[in-house]
């Protein structure tokens, strides 16, 4: 792994899908064969594939076609931490450090270096693997917008639309029985989706975890859109939304997972609290769910992942080792991995956005 010229790089995929994986993986394969004449592999299921030497051969023919498509064509899991990987051994399951069996199965194929797509968890991993000397370079991938360092990940934008397209329709139905309409976004702990699919889609009320909210500013908030001959009410709720002196709704741990913890239903805990509150309307919660990893890619993020694809290969011909690809303004930059771990990025609370949705009206719980 310490050879100057680079001759095969390998990807993966880890974490939670997304839209704009496949035109990350189109971008890396194109500018690695075209631009620098490397040969390219993906290992499949993320790290799963490292530790099992189960990878394809990425060529120009095989991510043909496959920019705009949601998913990953290598496959992506959520579990597999290779430092902390659950094997059976002597008949019990146990969790060990298989790592260096991934060392060894990347210098067995050739690999010279391995571009790691994935969220914090993924990216923790590359920043262990990069600490024991492989040549990693990461790319931020998530809905969730929360990776310190880059402004903005990629499959953000796509989730952001989707949101944004369901408040859209959630109004005219809204509308058409004066109710109140609740829509609970994902992002685990941070807000962004809700925050900007709130603003795009001009929801009334924004309910981010950055932000406890107190149940009667929303009330009031119903009342006021009453009295104004507006009957109806449109509310998006982050999945990590609490209210003052309340905790976060779980939906289920995932036992085997590095982050076992699932938020979900603070949609319908806030429909149930509201309907103590409001009797002159029925009130809905809609959980958007998966629905916005899948699908098309947005413009945006199309855009985006190719720049972060190719400018991975960039720093892989520069020697530029554990960085992962961000986006600072309008800027492709880098930054060191040990830079990006452990820190979440959220919603200011105080911030511009937050400002704008005050400024236009929308109520966001405090
Ligand atoms: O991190 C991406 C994300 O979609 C979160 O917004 C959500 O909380 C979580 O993953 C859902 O995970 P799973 O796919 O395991 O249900």
């Amino acid at each position: 792994m310490l050879t100057n010229k680079v001759k095969k790089i390998a990807l993966l995929t880890g974490g939670g899908d997304c839209s704009g994986l496949n035109a990350v993986i189109n971008a890396v394969t194109k500018t690695a064969i075209l631009k620098y004449n490397y040969k390219v592999i993906g290992y499949k299921f993320g790290y799963r594939g490292l530790y099992k030497n189960d990878f394809v051969d990425l060529t120009l023919e095989s991510v043909s076609g496959i920019q705009h498509k949601g998913g990953t064509i290598l496959y992506s899991s959520n579990k597999d931490n290779l430092f902390d990987y659950l094997i059976e051994e002597n008949g019990e399951i146990i969790r060990k450090d298989v790592s260096d069996i991934a060392i060894a199965n990347l210098k067995k194929e050739g690999v010279d270096a391995l571009v790691i797509i994935g969220g914090d968890g993924t990216l923790t991993s590359a920043r262990d693997f990069a600490r024991k000397g492989i040549n990693v370079v990461g790319v931020p991938k998530t809905i969730d917008n929360d990776l310190f360092a880059t402004d903005i990940t990629f499959g953000f934008n796509s989730a952001v639309s989707i949101a944004t397209e369901a408040l859209d329709r959630l109004h005219t139905t809204a509308e058409s029985h004066h109710r109140v309409m609740i829509l609970e976004v994902m992002g685990r702990n941070s807000g962004w989706i809700a925050l900007e699919a709130g603003i795009a889609g001009s929801a009334d009320v924004i309910l981010i975890p950055e932000i406890s909210y107190d149940i009667n500013k929303i009330v009031n908030k119903i009342r006021e859109r009453d009295e104004r001959g507006k009957p109806f009410t449109i509310i998006v709720v982050a999945e990590g939304a609490k209210p003052k002196d309340g905790e976060v709704v779980i939906s289920k741990i995932v036992p085997d997972s590095p982050d076992p913890i699932r938020l979900g239903g603070i949609g319908n805990k806030l429909a149930e609290d509201l309907e103590k509150l409001i009797k002159n309307h029925e009130i809905r919660s809609t959980v958007l769910g998966h629905v916005q990893r899948g699908g098309i890619t947005s413009t945006y993020d199309r855009i985006l992942s190719a720049r972060y694809g190719s400018k991975a290969v960039e720093l892989i011909e520069k020697n530029l080792y554990g960085n992962m690809v961000c986006l600072k303004g309008n800027e492709i930059s880098y930054e060191s991995l040990e830079n990006v771990i452990g820190k979440i990025k959220g919603v200011n609370p105080s911030g511009e956005l937050v400002e704008v949705a005050k400024n236009i009206g929308i109520c966001l719980g405090d």
